[in-house]
């Protein structure tokens, strides 16, 4: 069946993705990867902070590795770019600084009650713990990473959601602590394999809209 992306609504792709268990090792033009990594960096993150990186790994070897730390979930090595999100173990100083110094150098102005804002997290930051400012910046992972699996269904690129891997053992092996960072989510991207992925022709199943929202008028 080929299908026509180009004519497709942003329901209609958010519909075709799934969390693609089998991948057929076709690349992933560059060009798509660009315009998922940018749909990262577009997205919005509490107080613009942007609390996390993320790794990029095409690299055979390594992938394969992770894949030994992932409950061996063959879409790993299978992928074409398999992305790492990794969070700031903490909030720091200068952490926090550079955005707010980007965003005076940017707009080329100082505002009096954006400073009081700045002085104002750094405070916070500081008065709770690493665990703490982790979650916090581990949740901001979580909107980018929506914003990627968008984009790539958006370039008829698949993927996979994943928590399914041991996070220090990630840590470990990309030496994320040593940068000050914690792995929270992988997505490999890549091309379903149809005919070996069961999941590729299956029904999705999501929850009808009256047991989700509540309309309050
Ligand atoms: C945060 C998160 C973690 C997930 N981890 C895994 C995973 O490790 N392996 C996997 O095959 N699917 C994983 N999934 C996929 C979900 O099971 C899947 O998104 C869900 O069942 C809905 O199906 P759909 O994405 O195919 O529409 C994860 C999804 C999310 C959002």
């Amino acid at each position: 069946m080929i299908i026509n992306l180009n004519k497709m609504s942003f329901l209609e792709k958010l519909n075709w993705r799934y969390a693609t268990k089998v991948m057929n090792g076709q690349k992933v033009p560059q060009e798509k990867i660009d315009n998922i990594l940018e749909a990262i960096r577009l997205a919005p993150t509490s107080s613009g902070l942007q609390a996390f990186e993320v790794l990029v790994i095409t690299n055979k070897k390594l992938k394969e590795e992770i894949q030994n730390i992932s409950f061996n979930q063959p879409q790993v090595s299978q992928c074409s770019h398999l992305l790492v999100f990794a969070a700031w173990e903490n909030y720091t100083e200068d952490r926090v600084n550079r955005i707010f110094d980007l965003t005076n150098e940017i707009r080329g102005v100082k505002h009096e009650g954006f400073e009081a804002y700045r002085k104002k997290l750094l405070e916070k930051y500081s008065q709770c713990d690493a665990e703490t400012n982790f979650q916090h910046a581990a949740r901001q992972t979580y909107i980018a990473f929506m914003a990627a699996m968008a984009q790539a269904a958006c370039e008829g690129v698949d993927s996979t959601p994943m928590e399914g891997f041991i996070n220090e053992e990630l840590d470990k092996i990309l030496n994320l602590r040593e940068k000050g960072l914690r792995s929270t989510l992988m997505l490999p991207l890549g091309y379903r394999d149809v005919d070996k992925d069961w999941l590729a022709s299956a029904e999705k199943i999501r929850k009808p809209k009256e047991e989700l929202f509540t309309i309050i008028e």
